[in-house]
């Protein structure tokens, strides 16, 4: 297993990045804590999509005791957005309208550039355009949501990345981030530009409250190194919360948009999600006749974790296909007609909002 911003490869076994990473399981205690702010624990906490955490039971007690906090969470524009992208964003979403907090969205087309030898900056500037209408398609309104363009806005990173870096030495960052002889210098500078928007609200507001971060877990890095020298700096440590990932079509891994043919993207035209979907990989058996009789393995199929991550919110219905699969009932070609409707017209509908945000965009840039 592989587990960095920038690769994911392998089996993940969650558990175990709990151990490494040093993160925090999410308790039921905890869930029963956020759920007295919801009427109904969301969908992503139930079933532990969302699995961890670094204090965010600091953040219910500080909220509890009258100061908020603010969300941060962002994209790397290296491409357009694929469905897995949006399992932290719809969270976020939820979490904002929840507890009525600000966001800070981060597009960082700066480390997409840095970190590909191939790309260059014209590429990245543009799908960072792209994968904000994605964003804005989610729901998001321009009152309490703040896009950040790195290369745009970098003017209001700057001067608490230069706070941030002079504090890590180069040695903690070659070793969170795995730095090399080779890597370029922008690249190990970078880190201290992810970190800026975990403190950026004093800096627009006078006000000093808590970032709370919804990502996958790939993130958590970022947030050692940050966490490490937040108190030094007057700030709050930055907290989060770590979401698993949705998986590809294939075997193992992540949905990843360097894998094309195994990911699902917002931009997908209906016959080539039916056509990914087709080929997907299941639980199934080599025939008919075999699963009828013995039945799929929905645990290691990519289709069922697609109605667990987005696409069967009612648990009832969700374990009667499990069960149907189990038992031989319900055959890979119901389950992936099914999963193609569904996801068709999801991106319908969010396509239409995409088209929607290109009007209002410019209202989400952050201001000075
Ligand atoms: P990026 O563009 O790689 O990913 C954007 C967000 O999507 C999450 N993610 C996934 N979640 C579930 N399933 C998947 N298959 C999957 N693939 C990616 C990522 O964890 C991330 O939350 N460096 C960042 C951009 C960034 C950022 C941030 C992200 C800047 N500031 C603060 C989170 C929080 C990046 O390249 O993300």
């Amino acid at each position: 297993m592989v587990v960095t911003p920038w690769e994911v490869k392998g089996k993940v076994d969650y558990d175990r990045l709990i151990k490494e990473f040093g993160t925090q399981p999410l308790t039921p205690e905890l869930l029963a804590r956020v759920q007295k702010h919801t009427d109904k624990i969301h969908l992503q906490l139930d079933r532990k999509i969302f699995f961890s955490h670094r204090d965010l039971d600091t953040v219910l007690n500080l909220y509890e005791r009258g100061i908020e906090f603010v969300l941060y969470t962002g994209r790397g524009p290296s491409g357009p957005v694929h469905i897995g992208h949006l399992i932290p964003w719809i969270f976020t979403l939820h979490i904002q309208q929840t507890f009525k907090s600000r966001l800070y969205f981060q597009i960082t087309d700066d480390e997409k550039y840095l970190i590909s030898d191939q790309r260059d900056l014209n590429e990245t500037v543009k799908w960072s355009y792209e994968n904000a209408l994605d964003l804005i398609a989610l729901g998001f309104k321009p009152h309490d949501t703040f896009i950040i363009y790195d290369t745009k806005d970098i003017d209001l990173l700057y001067d608490i990345s230069l706070e941030v870096a002079k504090r890590i030495t180069y040695s903690t960052a070659r070793s969170t981030f795995g730095f090399q002889d080779s890597t370029n210098i922008g690249w190990i500078y970078w880190p201290a530009i992810q970190a800026a928007p975990c403190f950026i609200h004093k800096k627009l507001t006078g006000e000093n409250v808590p970032a709370l971060i919804p990502a996958a877990i790939d993130q958590d890095p970022y947030w050692r190194i940050t966490r490490d020298v937040a108190q030094k700096l007057g700030y709050y440590k930055p907290a989060q919360i770590h979401c698993r990932f949705l998986p590809g079509l294939g075997t193992g891994g992540k949905m990843s948009a360097s894998m094309p043919e195994t990911s699902i993207f917002t931009m997908d035209p209906p016959e080539l999600v039916k056509k990914k979907i087709w080929n997907a990989f299941t639980g199934g058996k080599g025939t008919v006749a075999e699963q009828r009789k013995s039945g799929g393995d929905p645990s290691v199929c990519s289709i069922f974790q697609y109605y667990f991550f987005l696409f069967e919110e009612d648990s009832t219905k969700l374990a009667e296909r499990e069960h149907k699969c189990r038992a031989g009932e319900m055959l890979c070609g119901e389950c992936k007609k099914d999963i193609a409707e569904k996801l068709n017209c999801f991106l319908e509908q969010h396509r239409e909002r995409r088209e929607k945000a290109k009007d209002i965009i410019e209202q989400y840039h952050i201001k000075r």
